[in-house]
């Protein structure tokens, strides 16, 4: 029996080997109508853990489940036909033992289909990046501010202002790496660091709120379009202001129900005439 070609798809190993070629681009997406938007501008879509604050209005994305993650990674599955799709591995699915990470991740992929997985860590968890490519996972690491430990973090703010908090993001990104990660993300972290890792570094970084000076850029898609308005951090930049299309639409769409004045005759049936 032969084995049948892959897809098409960009793969982890292609987004490894656009570091020093060109940029890397990377959005989030949780549905499948914004991954077919998607789709053909990006090289990989993320279907981040942020979906629980972004979709699910959550204060953290501690809450977020396995499930919630298989429904939107499946539902972002059916919209792509370029992009590498990764999925995140939700807080308290991988950081017990690499065995959980395993069996969290394998899950994952055999019930999305999906590329690869994100987790947020840096020495601490390059046993688990080891263990899992050395499995046949590919694994997106997640170093400098790292959202599902926002609890022990005290809050979000940016990483890297004193020397020791730069030290440890170097060698939280150097674990990692040598773990064998395809590709970091480097979130909220300032521009010098972010900049002496990517060149240090032979992962591809991604930046979020770490400068230009990273080997790609991600953002949450919702905030990029202008959607999710709860707060907007310094690092994003809003291409579109969609909420306020869709407050107007609404509206206006509130109005004319109102007045009687939708739906018009070209909204209405009307019984065919007999012949
Ligand atoms: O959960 C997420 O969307 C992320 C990106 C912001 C990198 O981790």
């Amino acid at each position: 029996m032969s084995t049948p070609p892959r897809q098409k798809r960009l793969t982890p190993a292609d987004i490894a080997a656009l570091k020093g070629n060109r940029p890397v681009v990377s959005l989030t997406a949780y549905t499948t109508p914004m991954a077919r938007l998607l789709d053909p501008h990006c090289d990989f879509l993320l279907v981040g853990d942020s979906l629980g604050m972004v979709l699910y209005g959550m204060d953290t994305t501690v809450g977020v489940t396995m499930e919630m993650m298989i429904a939107h990674g499946q539902a972002v599955m059916r919209g792509v036909s370029r992009a590498c799709v990764i999925i995140d591995m939700p807080f308290g699915s991988y950081q017990e033992s690499k065995e959980q990470a395993f069996r969290s991740a394998a899950r994952i992929m055999k019930e999305t289909g999906c590329d690869g997985v994100k987790l947020e860590g840096g020495a601490e968890m390059a046993e688990t990046v080891a263990f899992l490519v050395d499995r046949g996972v590919p694994v997106l690491g997640h170093v400098g501010l790292m959202p599902q430990q926002v609890n022990t973090a005290g809050g979000y703010r940016s990483k890297g202002h004193s020397d020791k908090e730069a030290e440890k993001i170097r060698r939280d990104a150097r674990a990692i790496d040598e773990a064998g990660a395809f590709a970091m993300v480097i979130e909220g972290t300032v521009e010098p660091l972010a900049r002496e890792i990517s060149a240090a570094v032979s992962a591809t970084t991604i930046g979020i709120g770490a400068s230009p000076a990273c080997d790609g850029q991600i953002l949450v898609s919702d905030d990029m379009l202008g959607l999710f308005n709860d707060f907007k951090p310094r690092f994003v930049k809003h291409y579109a202001e969609l909420a306020e299309v869709i407050s107007k639409a609404a509206a206006d769409y509130a109005g004319e129900v109102r007045a009687r004045t939708f739906p018009g005759p070209e909204h209405t049936f009307q019984p065919r005439p007999k012949s």
